[in-house]
């Protein structure tokens, strides 16, 4: 896993929209009194949805000052989870499982069709500015491996064909459903049914 890129041009300023300062009040209500700082996850995811997929260091600043919290503090929690950009992404934001489970089932395929199609480096947007791409660790979806996450959807079951496909509908800016790509119900199994040891499972 690469260090975690930080865009070189920073907007000098940054806050919340008026609606997702209601927001962001209305989340800290879920926090004790004493526990506020907890809530430095959702107010980043909060920034960074604001901000075209990505959280300037300004954002980090001014969240640090709403939860009385260092300015570093939040910067460890925004550098420690990929799940947070600090450079800007694609319009097509595609994250590459490479943890053992996928890693076994072909995740270096997917990885390569990434690097052939996207961008040969991790975290460079494509030429036509519609896809970047980057590994990560578990998504937690290990039973439909190998699989991506591209902006809040999972693509599963892939294998190189099929992950050449997905990529071409986001380079052309015409995105293919997600889900299993073997046509399996969510991690269901393949077939209608499942015989085991003599028995037979709907
Ligand atoms: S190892 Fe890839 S989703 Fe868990």
């Amino acid at each position: 896993m690469s260090l975690k890129k930080v865009h070189d041009k920073q907007p000098d300023t940054f806050e919340f929209t008026k609606e997702n300062l209601e927001l962001a009040n209305s989340i800290l209500k879920k926090y004790p009194e004493n526990r506020k700082k907890s809530a430095v996850m959702p107010l980043l995811y909060l920034a960074q949805n604001q901000n075209n997929n990505w959280i300037p260091l300004a954002a980090l600043k001014y969240i640090g000052n709403f939860l009385s919290m260092p300015y570093v503090n939040v910067y460890e929690v925004a550098t420690f989870y990929t799940m947070y950009n600090l450079a800007p992404v694609g319009k097509y934001f595609v994250q590459v499982c490479t943890t053992s489970p996928c890693q076994l089932r072909g995740a270096n395929e997917i990885v390569k069709v990434c690097q052939n199609k996207i961008s040969k480096d991790q975290g460079t947007i494509s030429k036509n500015g519609l896809c970047s791409w980057t590994e990560v660790e578990c998504l937690g979806a290990c039973v439909n491996a190998p699989m991506v996450q591209v902006n809040n959807d999972y693509y599963e079951d892939l294998d190189r064909a099929n992950m050449e496909k997905i990529v071409d509908s986001f380079m052309q800016d015409k995105p293919l459903e997600p889900g299993s790509f073997r046509g399996r119900k969510n991690s269901a199994p393949e077939e209608k049914e499942n015989k085991t040891n003599g028995t037979t499972n709907a």
